[in-house]
């Protein structure tokens, strides 16, 4: 991780991981399915957001979900014995330097991770390190310039700016998305396949508004507000018009498109 995990990890930061998570469960997992006795490493886990939809789809398989913050851990492992999954292990490990035994995995998930990494590249040679021959590595990642909406505004695209910069000055990357690719070739997986999963939003999906495009995205981009405005990357009324304009494309005349990128490729 770079200087600062730039989302933090407040309550209000697990919650909005679960809301992203449950909101685009269909999208990002219809096709996040391991077979029966198959042991999977969950790397960056977090509050366990992800690890529930993965391991309720995967009933039989065995998770090791691992995180380097104990205190996201211990509301995974929370969350995952009141969901009554007997099927995952969380550890505290960084990614960078896993304690497992070399190919002890068959498959690999990283999700919402290699975006806040000052070494993508690095991680996902390790994670390559611990997958046996032939087991596959899925990454899902966004990429913050997918984002456009309507009604348009100058102030909501320089909101979400800063949170591009703020993020690179931690050291990560909010537009990897679109460079999984290169990423994933030049760490050596073979037979890669990037898959976009565009979330379209209208007056149409009250829900997925709610659920995205403001308790996910526009809650993402408020997160920085006190770095933005304290650094002097706006000003506090453009900023303030900024989330105002981003909340207004999740209302009933607005629509907000956002792309995230899913990529699957093999040892
Ligand atoms: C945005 S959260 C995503 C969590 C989860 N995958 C999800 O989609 O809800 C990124 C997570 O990566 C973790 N992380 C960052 N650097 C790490 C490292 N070097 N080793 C292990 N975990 C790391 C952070 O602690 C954080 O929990």
């Amino acid at each position: 991780m770079g200087i600062g995990y730039v989302h933090g990890y407040s309550a209000d930061e697990g919650t909005r991981l679960h809301d992203q998570a449950t909101t685009l469960t269909g999208l990002l997992h219809a096709d996040s399915r391991y077979p029966a006795g198959s042991r999977v490493l969950e790397a960056g886990c977090g509050v366990g957001a992800q690890t529930v939809i993965l391991a309720g789809h995967s009933p039989e398989a065995a998770f090791t979900s691992i995180d380097i913050s104990a205190v996201s851990l211990a509301q995974a492992r929370h969350r995952a014995r009141q969901a009554g999954f007997a099927n995952v292990t969380f550890q505290q490990a960084d990614l960078y330097r896993l304690p497992y035994r070399a190919a002890g995995f068959d498959h690999v998930f990283v999700c919402f991770v290699l975006e806040h990494l000052d070494d993508p590249a690095a991680a996902l040679m390790e994670l390559m390190r611990v997958l046996r021959p032939g087991g596959s590595l899925s990454v899902i990642e966004g990429d913050h310039g997918s984002a456009y909406f309507h009604p348009d505004s100058d102030q909501a695209r320089r909101a979400i700016q800063c949170l591009i910069d703020v993020q690179r000055q931690a050291g990560g990357d909010a537009l990897i998305g679109r460079r999984l690719y290169p990423l994933l070739i030049r760490a050596g997986y073979r037979e890669v396949g990037v898959s976009p999963r565009m979330v379209y939003v209208d007056g149409s999906r009250p829900a997925l508004a709610e659920g995205f495009t403001r308790k996910t995205f526009t809650a993402m981009v408020e997160g920085v507000g006190g770095q933005a405005v304290g650094q002097g990357l706006m000003d506090a009324a453009d900023w303030a018009r900024g989330l105002s304009d981003l909340r207004r494309a999740a209302g009933p005349d607005g629509t907000f498109c956002y792309t995230f990128f899913k990529a699957v490729g093999f040892k």
